[in-house]
């Protein structure tokens, strides 16, 4: 089993939208994923301000619009063991990259990566934006982002998994 999780700073935006666009992208494929599958993806984040809230209001309708539908999701926060546990620790972006990085056992340093490396088509972009502090357009343009980045994960993890 490939176990993914996505991660940006409160669990409530971005981490939650790529958790929700990554299934929905896979389940397209005929890839599910669970307990009991070959794939196992969740999110979290690096800081713990909104322990078990669902998804800002704001990611839930940007998400809902293209058919995903994140509503039952609920934050929690990076911990030791989801260095172990996980196999692809994804950050969002670099701040939170480096926060995962201070507190990732030397073994497992290899599993962290920004999210957006993973994507073809965003020549020189690096991070998904953090859109909190914005609006809605700015939700739109991190979906954006996310989306992509999630293909080229895709694509990735079917090569190098044979999912
Ligand atoms: P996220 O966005 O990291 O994409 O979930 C944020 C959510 C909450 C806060 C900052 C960013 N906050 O400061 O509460």
């Amino acid at each position: 089993m490939v176990k993914i999780l996505f991660v940006c700073l409160g669990n409530i935006c971005r981490s939650p939208t790529a958790e929700g666009v990554f299934r929905h992208q896979a389940n397209k494929l005929g890839i599910e994923d669970g307990f009991t599958k070959n794939m196992f993806v969740d999110s979290a984040g690096t800081a713990g301000f909104h322990m078990a809230a669902p998804p800002d209001k704001r990611a839930q309708l940007t998400a809902l619009k293209y058919g995903v539908d994140i509503g039952n999701l609920k934050a929690r926060k990076l911990s030791l063991q989801d260095f172990a546990d996980f196999d692809y620790l994804l950050a969002m972006d670099s701040d939170n990259l480096a926060m995962m990085k201070r507190n990732c056992p030397p073994d497992h340093q290899h599993k962290l990566h920004l999210f957006m490396s993973f994507s073809d088509n965003s020549p020189g972009i690096t991070e998904v934006p953090d859109p909190y502090y914005g609006d809605i357009e700015d939700f739109d343009k991190s979906y954006e982002f996310i989306d992509r980045a999630s293909e080229g994960f895709l694509k990735f993890i079917r090569r190098e998994h044979n999912l």
